[in-house]
């Protein structure tokens, strides 16, 4: 059986992709320079050198080589890859990723080529897979004979030619032509009750010739059991200018986690296509009437800088705020929960902070630390990257902001961060000046502060940043405090570009010279502006990222919406752990769940919603900022709960800021465990496998008492009936997140 779920998985991952009849990786001729007779089949590239694909050039002896290459592949094309294939239109030419621009020429003759946006290959785009389809009738291709393909490449920057993707020559059948479109609609849950969703799918084809009839097969899956829930069989006709959507409707007998699998016969070859996907689950209970006070538990500030900070409060609003103990320097609006004001003098004010509704009172202990540190628990925030990417505004930034502050705020999310792509040129003083994208930096700066938020801002230390911006280099004081003077609280600081004015191989020191030039030029301003490194983990940046008076430091590259790279990261944080402590964070990098895209088209995050568990938990136990990457100002219900279970967010804002160590790695199976302030720790059970799980871990294992008292902090439950081990049901790539305690 658990074979079986495996072979439906893999194929349900790459169900638009077809077997190869042919593989091309080589090895290949090579040659740097550019000539245009290099295309023509007739060339003798004996003397060449050969390459392989799937690895840059700059891995297979050409390093630090930037500029024009040709690879050329001499390959017999048989005609029985025609004569094997039900439909028999066009040959597809699968050469991968080519960075960062390509043309493709078959037997001299230019096929195609990546151009991107600037028209010519030097302004290719490396990330896109090259798939190039011609007419199996094109007399292009020289059946049964030598063919030649040969491949002009542009690189600029890094690692260069074909080195990732999809390779492969195949004569496109009746799968290719067939997707089952998943991405059109959301799943909707009936408001009455959470098991009920509707769900709509598309059945497309890209074929411009073939109509194609068949059947859908749809089964709703218990992954734990394998039992289907729901099935449905529907008789299907479409084309390319008539997609056939179907609805399925259907009501669970629990709220998930459920798998939803989708299979098309096609009728006339019997070949059969399949996708399947998640249902999202949603395991934060609302916020109930009454006042609930979140956020973290203590709260660092300098000396005379401005103050702002909003309690972070559920329950129904209108709510009335209060405080005592609070500095008198400091004011406290009762309507709004916001505190502004200054405190001169050092020290540890203990305040009490309650909040009162038509349903009741909370209220709870907040100190104020007045000292040299800020950012004493990991900033919980938003940030433009993950989603507008270089498409940022002004007007995104204010919509960030107006969802945070309406559905986030309540529990503790206060930054709003503007990552690249807000940068103009220098006026002739040299100050920076904002694009067209941002009017007025500081009425936004205000509109933010007017929420109760706060607002951030990115830079690279080098002339230019990594979206090809301005960067700080010889402008540090005054960006610094033309930041300080819009209202600036928090500064991602970046590398790129830097490497031009760093040696080749910089030493430590000069790794972290830009860095200490920010810090001094942030320390003249007088404001508390949360500074972020963004050197992506350089020279073990974990060891004197705090050292040198940052708050966080990125501990890798980009993050981006794969379990490969979400759980990649995640589970290899433990080097950089011992280094974290309140004030210092490691940061491994944005959340990659919800509306995400890098902009300006945004998808779901293609993590399924046990994977998004795991990764907010993850992060949480690692004491991880937490800034969210999606569109905002379109939260769904389920993201929301992701971000919004106050439980799970008070186990990252901890104050004793100590992150999880890793204490069981089994079978798949991971166990995290953080000690938390109240003498309680949090448990993180993992399931890294692609089947789910029922793990059985003694709790003496752990190095935890036989007698605990364990609440599921997701589900927000106590957990009755637990003793000695753990036996949670974990879905695959899921977790299970607890709190446990010695019982006395
Ligand atoms: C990268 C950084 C990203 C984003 C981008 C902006 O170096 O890792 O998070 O800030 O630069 O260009």
């Amino acid at each position: 059986m658990l074979k079986l779920v495996a072979f439906f998985l893999t194929l349900s991952i790459f169900s638009s992709l077809s077997a190869q009849d042919l593989s091309i990786n080589g090895p290949w001729k090579f040659k740097t320079g550019d000539q245009p007779g290099w295309a023509v089949p007739g060339l003798n590239d004996s003397a060449w050198s050969t390459i392989h694909t799937g690895a840059s050039w700059e891995n297979q002896g050409y390093k630090g080589y930037d500029g024009f290459a040709w690879y050329r592949l001499h390959i017999v094309i048989p005609s029985s890859i025609k004569d094997k294939a039900f439909l028999k239109e066009k040959i597809r030419f699968d050469l991968g990723k080519i960075d960062d621009g390509d043309e493709f020429y078959l037997n001299g003759f230019l096929i195609g080529r990546n151009a991107g946006k600037g028209g010519t290959i030097q302004s290719g785009d490396w990330q896109q897979q090259r798939s190039y389809t011609i007419p199996l009738t094109d007399g292009r291709i020289h059946w049964d004979k030598d063919n030649v393909i040969a491949i002009r490449v542009w690189d600029h920057d890094g690692d260069g030619g074909m080195y990732d993707g999809k390779y492969g020559i195949s004569v496109m059948d009746v799968t290719d032509y067939i997707s089952l479109d998943m991405s059109t609609d959301e799943f909707h849950f009936s408001a009455a009750d959470a098991r009920q969703f509707s769900k709509k799918i598309v059945l497309r084809s890209s074929s411009e010739k073939f109509d194609f009839t068949g059947r859908l097969n749809i089964r709703v899956v218990d992954p734990f059991s394998g039992t289907a829930v729901y099935k449905q069989t529907i008789g299907t006709d479409f084309a390319q200018d008539r997609p056939f959507e179907y609805t399925v409707k259907t009501s669970l007998p629990q709220q998930g986690p459920y798998r939803v699998e989708y299979s098309f016969e096609e009728g006339r070859s019997k070949k059969i296509v399949t996708a399947a996907e998640e249902v999202p689950y949603i395991l934060t209970p609302s916020p109930g009437a009454a006042p609930r006070i979140n956020g973290p538990e203590i709260y660092g500030v300098r000396p005379d800088a401005p103050f702002l900070y909003k309690i972070p409060a559920t329950g129904e609003k209108p709510a009335a705020y209060s405080a005592t103990g609070l500095p008198s320097t400091l004011s406290l609006d009762k309507s709004s929960g916001i505190i502004t004001g200054s405190i001169a003098k050092k020290g540890s004010y203990p305040v009490q902070l309650t909040v009162k509704n038509h349903a009741g009172t909370a209220t709870r202990r907040f100190t104020i630390i007045c000292g040299d540190k800020i950012g004493l628990t990991p900033a919980l925030g938003w940030n433009s990257w993950n989603c507008w990417g270089l498409s940022v505004s002004d007007e995104k930034v204010k919509a960030s902001a107006a969802a945070m502050s309406e559905k986030l705020a309540d529990h503790g999310w206060s930054y709003i961060n503007i990552d690249d792509g807000w940068e103009e040129k220098r006026d002739d003083k040299g100050e920076i000046l904002t694009n067209n994208k941002f009017q007025d930096m500081k009425a936004l700066c205000d509109h933010v502060h007017g929420l109760g938020l706060k607002i951030g801002i990115y830079s690279s230390p080098g002339p230019r940043t990594c979206g090809g911006y301005l960067g700080s280099y010889q402008h540090e004081d005054q960006d610094a405090a033309t930041y300080a003077r819009w209202g600036i609280d928090y500064l991602k600081y970046d590398w790129c570009s830097y490497g031009e004015i760093a040696p080749q191989a910089p030493s430590l020191d000069e790794m972290k010279k830009p860095y200490i030039i920010m810090r001094k030029a942030l320390d003249k301003t007088g404001r508390d502006i949360l500074y972020s490194l963004c050197q992506y983990g350089m020279g073990d940046v974990w060891k004197w990222g705090g050292e040198i008076g940052a708050n966080s430091w990125r501990t890798t590259g980009d993050i981006t919406d794969t379990w490969g790279s979400m759980a990649g990261i995640g589970f290899s944080q433990e080097k950089a752990a011992p280094y974290t402590a309140p004030g210092n964070f490691n940061d491994p990098d944005m959340l990659v769940v919800g509306r995400v895209g890098w902009g300006p088209s945004l998808h779901n995050a293609r993590l399924t919603p046990d994977e998004q568990y795991t990764h907010i938990s993850l992060w949480s136990l690692l004491s991880a900022p937490l800034l969210i990457g999606c569109d905002m100002s379109r939260l769904d219900n389920f993201t929301l709960g992701l971000l919004t279970n106050d439980e799970v967010l008070a186990v990252d804002q901890d104050a004793l800021a100590r992150p999880a160590k890793k204490v069981w790695d089994k079978d798949n199976i991971q166990v995290w465990v953080k000690e938390l302030k109240d003498g309680s720790k949090a448990v993180g059970i993992f399931n890294q496998g692609a089947q789910p799980a029922k793990p059985t871990i003694p709790y003496s294992s752990l190095g935890l008492p036989a007698q605990l008292k364990v609440r599921d902090l997701w589900r927000q439950q106590d957990l009755t009936s637990i003793q000695k081990a753990f036996t949670p049901r974990i879905p695959a790539h899921g977790v299970v997140l607890l709190k446990v305690k010695a019982k006395t």
